[in-house]
């Protein structure tokens, strides 16, 4: 449904609750579960530890969508691992996730948020942005690709669920 008001803010770790709420949403319609891995409390609990970022979307008060930015550093979920030869670890973000609310779809919140991590994450210091996607999830590897990034290569992540790597130098 097309809306023009929609505003997006950062989030507190009170709204984890509100999110796993709407990933089980999202998750009861996926036409295929491997296209979406699930968090608990805790993997989006270390999200909102700085300089990581979380944004939602909203509605008035409606919480309609999130954003997850998660900056590793030396935890073993830097997507950084997964390239070939990687610099600095701290060099690089995860777009980690980004979930809308199906009646909210089509008003390009995901570049938004993309745009907005972009943003920030050049004022953080990084200078590589890198995201997972699985390839039957062509409405997120469309809004990666306008948004500038490249598949770079194939993983199987996640117990073996196949999964782009994607790469944007924002340097
Ligand atoms: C990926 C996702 C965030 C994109 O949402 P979005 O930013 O609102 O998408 P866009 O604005 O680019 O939508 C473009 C068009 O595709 C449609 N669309 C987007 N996602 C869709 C989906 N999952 N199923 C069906 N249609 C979808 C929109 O309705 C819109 O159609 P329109 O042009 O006729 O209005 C959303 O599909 C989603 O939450 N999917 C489930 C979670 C997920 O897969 N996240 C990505 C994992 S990293």
């Amino acid at each position: 449904m097309k809306n023009d008001n929609l505003t997006i803010r950062k989030l507190d770790v009170g709204y984890i609750g509100a999110m796993l709420d709407i990933q089980e949403e999202v998750i009861a319609a996926l036409p295929n579960p491997d296209l979406l891995r699930r968090n608990t409390y805790q993997t989006l609990e270390v999200c909102f530890l700085p300089p990581s970022l979380v944004l939602g979307a909203f509605d008035g008060d409606k919480f309609v969508g999130f954003g997850i930015l998660y900056i590793a550093g030396e935890d073993s979920e830097n997507l950084a691992y997964s390239l070939d030869s990687h610099g600095d670890l701290c060099e690089y973000a995860n777009v980690k996730l980004v979930i809308v609310r199906e009646g909210y779809r089509g008003n390009g919140l995901q570049r938004r948020f993309v745009k907005l991590f972009e943003e920030y994450s050049k004022n953080a210091g990084i200078k590589v942005l890198l995201s997972t996607v699985s390839p039957l999830n062509g409405y997120s590897s469309r809004n990666l690709e306008m948004s500038g990034f490249k598949v770079v290569k194939e993983l199987k992540k996640y117990g073996g669920k196949e999964r782009y790597l994607y790469y944007k130098n924002i340097e």
